[in-house]
């Protein structure tokens, strides 16, 4: 049997994929009384998030930051270090170990929940029943297949990188972020293929350690689904901090000149050439569905490719859900999280609810960025009568204090009702303080409200108080 041979074979739910959707929503029925069954290929859980993906990222994000804190800034402080170098292995270690920590904790919350972990490949043989075949090679063959049913199946099986047909993912040259998270030496030249999130926090990392990192991307801006002026503010720190960006490029292939690669791309009809030592394509994720054997459980595909679902997560099969990066709507983990506690408590029979209009976005890099709900442009573009409120911060005491004075927070509001619409922040932290407005929009508060809520002095987070003031002109700290 894939893991162990004592475990049960007949469930009230289980769960394929252990990533922030599958595990969640595993944890929450069993929370719920329901008997749980998660299975994953991968012999830690946690998926792509925890294992290669936002966890390790945000270890390599963090240390990179206090490299370049000890390199440039720290002077500045009166803080004496003598020479500042990076020990790549080292880094890379300690990124290990926080990995290893949450892997472990969320295997020992599985046990503590009395969730069945079964470490294999599922594949439906029929819309109740799933075969899972061992990852483990140790096992003898006669055991390495197992039958498991359930009442319901939950898919959350996630999402793969898209490789591009003429740069195969080789691990070596040409690789994605499961590899950029673990080169062994910071690459001379690093071109990054797709000037999105992995893009940029991951092209970030490498800069920061010395690598000349070159952003080629397609559409005429990176980080495309912010705002024009947060892009170009976006793109001129990240620019001040040594990466270059490409916009309007096309990637068309690969040339090999001796032992040098070079990346061919085209502007306009005229080629561009990018020298590389390695090449991280993050062009997009796409739905993992692979092997699933979804044809057997009568589960069917949207034109994208993703599995199709109704607006309560099921399946075109009977007591079989999706979730997170397999369904259409954003490839974030915390949508996948609130997605698998919906499915679970709808599994349930209870009130599940996800509100979807409201996920937060943000880019990790330093400063970061991070949005709600409808954009300016987004609003403009549907003839919405809009305020918008914008407070930089350079004018904020704990921003001056803190050397965090790069960028701004813009609250989007309903020009009638005064209700926040959405809002974008670039700026030190701007991750944990795009929350609160979240909070707002969530309770339908209007720019008033989060203007009159007390804010911390000193704090970044009086910024967004008077952004929220700046929609009707009222910032007290800018003119
Ligand atoms: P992405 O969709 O964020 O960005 C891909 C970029 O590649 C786009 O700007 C696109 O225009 C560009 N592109 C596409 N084809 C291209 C080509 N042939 N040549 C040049 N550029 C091309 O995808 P990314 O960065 O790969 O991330 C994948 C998923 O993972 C996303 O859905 C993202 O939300 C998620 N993710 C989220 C993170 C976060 O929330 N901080 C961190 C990392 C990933």
């Amino acid at each position: 049997m894939p893991s162990e041979s004592t475990q049960p074979t007949s469930y009230d739910v289980i769960v394929i994929g252990a990533g922030p959707g599958g595990y969640v929503c595993a944890f929450r029925a069993a929370q719920l009384g329901l008997k749980v069954a998660l299975i994953d290929k991968r012999a830690t859980l946690g998926g792509t998030c925890l294992n290669v993906g936002c966890i390790p990222s945000k270890a390599l994000l963090h240390s990179t930051e206090q490299f370049v804190f000890a390199k440039t800034h720290a002077a500045d402080h009166g803080i004496k270090l003598g020479s500042v170098e990076i020990d790549v292995a080292a880094m890379l270690k300690k990124k290990d170990g926080v990995v290893a920590k949450l892997t472990a904790g969320v295997a020992a919350l599985a046990k503590a929940r009395k969730v069945t972990v079964i470490t294999g490949t599922a594949s439906f043989v029929s819309a109740t029943e799933v075969e899972v075949t061992s990852s483990d090679p140790k096992l003898p063959s006669s055991t390495s297949t197992a039958r498991y049913s359930a009442r319901h199946i939950v898919i959350a099986t996630g999402s793969a990188p898209v490789e591009l047909p003429f740069l195969k993912f080789d691990g070596q040259l040409v690789v994605s972020s499961d590899h950029a998270i673990a080169f062994e030496q910071v690459p001379k030249k690093l071109i990054v293929v797709g000037g999105g999130v992995i893009g940029l926090e991951l092209g970030s990392v490498w800069a920061r350690l010395g690598a000349d990192v070159t952003v080629v991307e397609f559409l005429p801006k990176i980080a495309a689904s912010y705002d024009d002026d947060i892009v170009r503010a976006f793109t001129r720190i990240l620019q001040k901090q040594g990466l270059k960006i490409e916009v309007n490029a096309k990637v068309t292939g690969l040339r090999t000149d001796g032992s040098a690669k070079i990346l061919l791309a085209e502007r306009d009809g005229k080629p561009l050439e990018f020298p590389a030592d390695k090449i991280l394509v993050a062009v997009g994720r796409r739905p993992f569905t692979d092997g699933l054997a979804l044809d057997k459980a009568g589960v069917a595909l949207d034109d994208k490719k993703r599995i199709k679902v109704d607006d309560h997560l099921r399946t075109t099969a009977a007591n079989v859900w999706a979730i997170g990066d397999v369904i259409a709507g954003p490839m974030l983990a915390h949508k996948a999280e609130e997605d698998g506690v919906a499915v679970a408590e709808w599994i349930a029979g209870k009130a599940g609810h996800v509100n979807w209009d409201l996920m937060p976005a943000v880019v990790y890099t330093e400063p970061e960025v991070a949005s709600v709900g409808l954009g300016e442009d987004a609003a403009k573009a549907r003839g919405l009568a809009i305020n918008v409120g914008k407070f930089n911060f350079a004018a904020n005491g704990r921003a001056i204090a803190n050397d965090a004075t790069d960028g701004y927070v813009k609250i989007i509001a309903d020009a009638k009702t005064d209700r926040i619409l959405g809002a974008q922040i670039i700026g030190r932290g701007a991750g944990e303080l795009i929350s609160e407005i979240v909070t707002h929009m969530e309770y339908g508060g209007s720019a008033e409200d989060l203007a009159r809520t007390v804010h911390a002095h000193p704090t970044m987070s009086e910024a967004v108080k008077e952004a929220a003031l700046a929609v009707s002109k009222s910032a007290l700290h800018a003119i």
